[in-house]
């Protein structure tokens, strides 16, 4: 008798559970048609509801900001990041250049694009792409353009120069246009996000650079720790230099000491735009890239983006050229490698009483002062960022 009363307990707990398992999934399950998701899932993975790409910023950032984002838009911009089709002989998707699991950057110093060439620069990491548009972007009067040598102006035309660019994708955008209609996974897509069946090449940019902008690492280790900070002290330059973070060890918190006095004044903190958004930091007595130099008509050889350095620890090797392959190597550059250049920035050179002249910083760290700057370099990584799945792969 007790044992069939448990029994009717268990089938009725089991019949109550099972049914809110099938509401749930009926209520969630109408968010492409049914013969629209149909098609979608022959082709992708993407879960029949609406992808949540809100981002919300670290509280020490000032309490609730983050961006929101077009979900429809950037639901096709992440297939079109994902897609070879895009590439002149269906080699190559943005992706291929930019992992996920690399901070989207790639491990070789330069990339494999189409038929097998390869890229001039090192791939760049997009950890912190959402919070150009949004507080440093067009509407803002701080921009921080892209690439090493800071020649686009908006995640846009970054895209539209990729697709272009001879050994990226070697595409012109008519033709990226008419692979895009002759996929038939684009049709639902492009229906959410436009209303209609048609496609312009510049919708078709527009929705890459909504993706691009999702990509967005907020909550690594030292996030957490400024956070911790905030609640208790208030969020200051001052204040993180002189009081030690409680979720970081002994170890990291000295780094953070070196990073803060010896860095940041150029890298800034992680959570936004650098100091200075192009600077020599004395890589070459001669650049063969002369990089910013290049491109513009005033002296500005050897003068590079100030890239981000979250997630550094994933997206080696180092530099515009990828010439460090650990961030020991880079750290020892800093330390004791560091070339007069004549476009040196003035934030690593210091005042030499003896020759009367200003002079390369020879920061001569101790074995244990660089373990302890690599240690906190390694609290920028972003395990959630890594495996997001609103920016993993969709294809089958
Ligand atoms: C063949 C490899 C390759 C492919 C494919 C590729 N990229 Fe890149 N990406 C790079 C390299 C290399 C750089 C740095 C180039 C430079 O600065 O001159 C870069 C830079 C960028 C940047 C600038 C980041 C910053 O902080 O300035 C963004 C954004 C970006 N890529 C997004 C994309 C998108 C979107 C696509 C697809 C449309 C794409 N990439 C395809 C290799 C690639
Ligand atoms: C004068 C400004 C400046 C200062 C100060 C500075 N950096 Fe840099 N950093 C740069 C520039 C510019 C680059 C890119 C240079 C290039 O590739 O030609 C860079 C690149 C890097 C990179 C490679 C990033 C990547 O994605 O490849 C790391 C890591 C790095 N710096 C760490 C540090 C550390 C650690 C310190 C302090 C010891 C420091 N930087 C001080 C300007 C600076």
């Amino acid at each position: 008798m007790k044992n069939s009363i448990v029994l009717l307990f268990i089938t009725s707990l089991w019949l109550v559970f099972s049914q809110c398992g099938k509401d749930g999934i009926d209520i969630e399950s109408n968010y492409y048609a049914e013969e629209d998701y149909a098609l979608l899932s022959q082709y992708l993975n993407i879960p029949n509801v609406p992808a949540n790409y809100q981002i919300k910023f670290p509280d020490y950032y000032g309490p609730g900001r983050g961006p929101s984002f077009n979900t429809d838009l950037a639901t096709l911009g992440k297939v079109l990041f994902y897609d070879v089709n895009l590439s002149k002989d269906r080699s190559v998707s943005c992706a291929s250049c930019h992992k996920q699991e690399l901070a989207f950057s790639d491990d070789v110093a330069f990339s494999k694009g189409i038929e097998n060439r390869e890229t001039t620069r090192n791939s760049l990491a997009l950890g912190s792409v959402f919070s150009f548009n949004e507080y440093y972007g067009p509407s803002s009067s701080i921009r921080i353009p892209f690439f090493w040598d800071n020649r686009a102006e908006s995640a846009m035309e970054q895209a539209a120069q990729t697709l272009k660019n001879e050994n990226e994708m070697g595409m012109d955008m008519p033709t990226v246009v008419e692979r895009v209609k002759d996929a038939p996974y684009y049709v639902p897509l492009i229906q959410k996000a436009f209303g209609k069946t048609d496609i312009s090449a510049y919708e078709i940019l527009n929705a890459i650079s909504e993706f691009t902008n999702t990509i967005g690492s907020v909550n690594s280790r030292y996030d957490q720790a400024l956070d911790v900070l905030y609640a208790e002290k208030g969020f200051s330059f001052q204040n993180h230099l002189s009081n030690s973070l409680d979720l970081l060890t002994t170890k990291e918190n000295l780094g953070k000491n070196i990073y803060l006095s010896n860095c940041a004044s150029c890298h800034n903190n992680i959570n936004g735009a650098p100091n200075v958004l192009s600077a020599n930091n004395g890589l070459d007595l001669v650049y063969t890239d002369k990089g910013i130099g290049a491109i513009s008509t005033t002296n500005n050889i050897g003068m590079f983006k100030v890239p981000t350095l979250r997630n550094i620890e994933l997206t080696a090797p180092y530099m515009h050229d990828g010439r460090f392959a650990t961030l020991e190597e880079v750290v020892e550059h800093y330390s004791t490698g560091i070339q007069d250049h004549p476009n040196l920035s003035q934030e690593l050179k210091t005042y030499s009483e003896e020759n009367s002249q200003y002079e390369p910083i020879k920061f001569n760290f101790t074995d244990s002062e660089k373990a302890n700057l690599i240690a906190f370099l390694r609290t920028f990584t972003d395990e959630e960022f890594l495996n997001k799945e609103v920016y993993s792969d969709p294809f089958k």
